[in-house]
């Protein structure tokens, strides 16, 4: 079993759309493990997207992560970093795929829905970035 970090980015929170995210996340297999709604400060959003600080949308990006309401989650089923990366689809919704949700519910690069780990590294740092040992259950 592998554990993957998700956030339901605010674009969707504000769309009323978190539960048609989270019935896709359990359509394919993945145990929530960990779930908690939190409106990140700016300086947290930061701290989050550390290894994006030189790239020049850093700064929309984490004022964006902070404009309102984030669920953020622990996933947990095999190979859950890659399925997890597959069942959102690419970055930019206008190149996801059909059935993934940035395409069903994205709105742009930025706006793109949900975020996911790329890489067990990613998901060792942002898991406990957001959740203690005891609300992974
Ligand atoms: P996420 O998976 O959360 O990781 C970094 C985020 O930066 C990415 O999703 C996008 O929402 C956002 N982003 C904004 N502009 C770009 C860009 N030009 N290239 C890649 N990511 C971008």
């Amino acid at each position: 079993m592998e554990r993957t970090f998700a956030i339901i980015k605010p674009d969707a929170v504000e769309r009323n759309v978190t539960g048609k995210v989270l019935a896709m996340i359990e359509a394919g297999g993945f145990k929530i493990v960990g779930m908690k709604k939190i409106l990140l400060s700016r300086a947290q959003a930061e701290g989050f997207y550390y290894v994006h600080k030189e790239r020049p949308f850093f700064g929309d990006l984490c004022t964006f992560m902070s404009r309102g309401p984030v669920i953020a989650l622990v996933l947990e089923k095999e190979n859950a970093i890659a399925d997890w990366r597959g069942l959102m689809g690419a970055t930019n919704p206008a190149n996801a795929e059909a059935g993934t949700i940035r395409k069903e519910l994205g709105v742009s690069i930025e706006e793109n829905t949900v975020h996911g780990s790329d890489s067990p590294e990613s998901a060792s740092y942002e898991i406990p970035y957001f959740f203690n040992q005891l609300e992974l259950v």
